[in-house]
């Protein structure tokens, strides 16, 4: 199962500082579930996974089913929320050299809509030129700036390559049930279109179609992360003892450490299909906690390449962080660090070791050295990257965060700061109806 070991947080915070949560956290998760807290019209995701039918993954599957019949390449188009928790999944399961490697009849996953870059979307389009492509338009309010241009030119490009009809298949469109120009434009080209729930927020929505089309459509298995996740809603619900709800036990650990001072929480991995997952990680807890003036600052590190950059800082920087590691206990291939007769570069004594071995002493060797240099470690353990296990531990982060938002007494569901730079952005662009917001800002910056 999935593991949280905080025995190596307890030389910085006492155990019984921990354990004073307990009350609180019962409160967390009972307002969760009763939806008394702030922002309960958001915590839809809550029993999602236990709830989400059969009839619903097999609908995905059989959308997913059209678009790998008929594209080689599926473009996602979408930005946070509606984008983070589809790479994450995908990103942990494909092979590391996935463009250029065999994919057994799956179609390429590509993302675009994430970023506002001409020349990301000019050479986007460049490669598309010979591609028999699908878009997949992910946007909850359906009016999302980054989304809605590359979705603009995704779709002329579609139907001028592909020609109308084809575009009708090979687009689809998950956006929310009524509002929206994604859902009006869906309605009026007659695209295939899946519903994101009104009461699930973007960073806590990988477990509806926003996730999971995009994951079946890249032939990852979405019964098994539901699954996953359904196991983990049990394991950490309101009649689970305090100690053994892992969920429970992190968001106390993360929050007795902020109040002693440990502002910064670095997510770190072993493992570098593990990447994309720390992104949405860090935007789960990011954009769920930093508010109100408040909040641990989510950051990543991918090990041990990062050791190589941000080891020295980690080790003696400013005392304000703490690591929590995701190890993946076993790998999926075996490879050993062949013998060398002349062993010139001195590596024989690891000679006949797994990589993975090695690897793992470099994850110990480093714990035992950051905790030693003052860095509280957190220590999550998942049995190995599969579908399951990836739904337990998506599963465990969402209801970690919503109880730690709790706790630290903000509303984990909303997220009112990201509107100001749309305000200035649609104010400097002269959009309709930002009329007054433009003039002020174009007078201070002296246009
Ligand atoms: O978590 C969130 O709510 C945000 O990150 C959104 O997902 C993101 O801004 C994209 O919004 P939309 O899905 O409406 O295009």
């Amino acid at each position: 199962m999935i593991g949280v070991d905080i025995s190596q947080i307890l030389g910085f915070v006492p155990q019984d500082r921990i354990d004073a949560f307990e009350p609180r956290v019962r409160d967390a998760i009972e307002q969760l579930e009763k939806g008394t807290g702030p922002g309960s019209d958001f915590t839809g995701w809550l029993d999602l996974a236990s709830k989400t039918g059969r009839a619903l993954l097999d609908e995905i599957k059989g959308v997913a089913k059209i678009l790998r019949d008929n594209c080689d390449t599926v473009v996602v188009a979408g930005i946070g929320g509606s984008y983070l928790g589809s790479r994450a999944v995908i990103e942990a399961f494909q092979n590391s050299f996935s463009q250029l490697s065999d994919k057994g009849g799956n179609p390429v996953i590509l993302f675009a809509g994430q970023n506002i870059s001409e020349d990301y979307l000019f050479e986007l389009g460049e490669l598309l030129k010979t591609r028999r492509f699908g878009v997949i338009n992910i946007s909850k309010s359906g009016t999302t700036t980054e989304t809605a241009i590359a979705f603009r030119v995704l779709k002329k490009q579609c139907e001028q390559q592909r020609g109308v009809e084809m575009a009708r298949k090979v687009i689809v469109t998950v956006t929310d049930a009524e509002k929206g120009v994604a859902r009006a434009t869906a309605t009026k080209e007659g695209y295939r279109t899946f519903v994101i729930p009104d009461n699930v927020g973007g960073r806590y929505s990988v477990l509806t179609p926003v996730g999971l089309l995009p994951i079946a459509v890249a032939g990852y298995d979405i019964d098994k992360l539901v699954e996953g996740a359904a196991a983990m809603e049990s394991l950490t619900s309101s009649n689970v003892p305090f100690s053994k709800n892992p969920s429970a036990v992190y968001a106390s650990a993360r929050n007795a450490l902020y109040q002693s001072g440990k502002k910064i929480e670095i997510l770190v991995n072993f493992c570098p299909k593990l990447h994309f997952f720390s992104e949405w990680w860090k935007q789960l807890f990011g954009e769920s906690e930093g508010k109100d003036g408040k909040g641990i600052y989510p950051s990543s590190v991918d090990f041990s390449t990062d050791l190589h950059s941000m080891g020295q800082w980690i080790q003696q920087g400013e005392r304000i962080i703490f690591e929590t590691v995701i190890s993946v206990e076993n790998v999926r291939h075996s490879y050993l660090v062949p013998f060398d007769d002349e062993n010139l570069d001195g590596l024989n004594f690891m000679a006949g070791k797994h990589v993975d071995q090695v690897n793992k002493m470099a994850e110990l060797g480093t714990r035992i050295a950051h905790v030693d240099g003052g860095v509280p470690n957190i220590r999550i353990s998942v049995p190995e990257l599969n579908e399951y296990w990836l739904g337990q531990l998506i599963y465990f982060f969402e209801k970690a965060c919503g109880i730690s938002g709790y706790l630290l007494g903000v509303n984990p569901f909303n997220q009112p700061g990201v509107e100001e730079y749309k305000k200035n952005m649609f104010a400097l662009l002269g959009k309709p109806g930002y009329e007054t917001e433009s003039e002020a800002i174009l007078s201070r910056i002296g246009k």
